[in-house]
């Protein structure tokens, strides 16, 4: 079966193919390239020794993927992670993100209820909750009102595909809210390439190991947790990868109760910001430099998945630990550092 993977030279999209074509599916990406290398194909490629299709297409262009979908009509399913990601620059730039996250989400939606089969699997994030109320966080918590642009990008795209679904039954599709993706392919011939100055902590961590880095700020040791630093649950990005695979094959084999779900990927597990160095430094052996800093805007203090019903419904949960996730970031810290 043929499966459409826009985004697929990205992070989490690069993972995500390469566990599909462990699985035997055809793969085909669409990648605009703006956030990512074509460099990455050789990487998947080098790993399961297929090459999938790749179109370097900007989504943004409504004819362009029309005629895509003119000439791939046989694609079984579709994996939508195409969409701009960082939270800041979403601030600075919020037409950019509304632009980019939601026309090519409707463009997408316009063509894949033109297929055979409507099998749809979106690219949605932990940020919809907001600062929930109760850990875990259930799917069942409220969405709050989105800290940032890209936060609502991804809400807005949930409703619309709710309000797709209702009115086109053969649409099935599957939200799946990420917590926090980290490391990479244990090859190390895959992983996150973030672009300038990395946002999240784990690059940012690996990169000042690597001496690119004077020392990571600790955005706030204030907060009400444990050790005063925020409590995320961070999850192996080749197990995030999976639970698309699982949760595309349930849609395909038509084991879904409604045209439109949505699961939480997470390990269940809340790790605070001083554990996450620990754990880096225990694996690497490299002590990382750092300091206290002043909270960062928009931060939530604590959020981490109740992976229940991922668990019962989908038959999947995180196999990989905390110290496995950073051994694997470190080792594609040192594989593209050649150190
Ligand atoms: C994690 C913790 C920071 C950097 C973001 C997006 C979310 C999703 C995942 C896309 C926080 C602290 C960070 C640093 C630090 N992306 N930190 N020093 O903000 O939880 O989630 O990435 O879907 O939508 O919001 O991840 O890695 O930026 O931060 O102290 O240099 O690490 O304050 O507590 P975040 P993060």
């Amino acid at each position: 079966m043929k499966v459409l993977v826009t985004g697929g030279l990205g992070f989490i999209g690069s993972h995500t193919v390469v566990e599909l074509q462990k699985k035997g599916y055809e793969v085909v990406i669409i990648d605009d390239l703006s956030n990512s290398s074509i460099e990455v194909l050789v990487g998947i490629t080098a790993i399961t020794g297929k090459t999938p299709l790749f179109e370097q297409l900007d989504l943004k262009e409504k004819s362009k993927v029309e005629s895509f979908f003119e000439t791939h009509k046989d694609i079984g399913g579709v994996i939508h992670f195409a969409a701009s990601k960082a939270v800041g620059e979403s601030v600075e730039k919020p037409l950019l993100y509304y632009e980019n996250n939601l026309n090519t989400l409707i463009y997408m939606l316009k063509s894949v209820l033109q297929l055979e089969t409507s099998n749809f699997i979106f690219s949605s994030s932990c940020t919809v909750y907001g600062q929930a109320d109760m850990m875990p966080i259930t799917e069942r918590a409220p969405t709050k009102p989105a800290e940032s642009p890209y936060g609502n990008t991804k809400q807005i795209g949930e409703e619309i595909l709710i309000d797709t679904c209702k009115v086109n039954p053969k649409l099935n599709t599957i939200s799946l809210r990420y917590f926090n993706p980290i490391g990479a392919h244990p090859s190390a011939k895959i992983g996150e390439l973030p672009i300038g100055v990395p946002q999240n902590l784990v690059p940012f961590i690996t990169q000042t190991a690597a001496g690119l880095r004077k020392e990571l700020s600790v955005f706030g040791n204030d907060y009400p947790t444990p050790d005063g630093t925020c409590i995320r649950d961070y999850i192996h990005v080749v197990d995030l990868a999976n639970a698309h695979v699982i949760a595309l094959e349930r849609l395909v084999n038509g084991k879904n109760n409604y045209n439109y779900e949505t699961y939480n990927v997470g390990t269940g597990k809340g790790s605070t910001v001083l554990e996450v160095i620990h754990s880096f430094e225990k694996v690497s052996g490299k002590k990382v430099p750092y300091k206290f800093a002043p909270r960062r805007k928009g931060d939530v203090i604590q959020a981490y998945a109740d992976t229940t019903k991922a668990n019962n419904e989908l038959g999947w949960q995180a196999t990989s630990s905390l110290d496995e996730a950073m051994r694997s970031a470190w080792k594609w810290e040192q594989h593209i550092r050649n150190i």
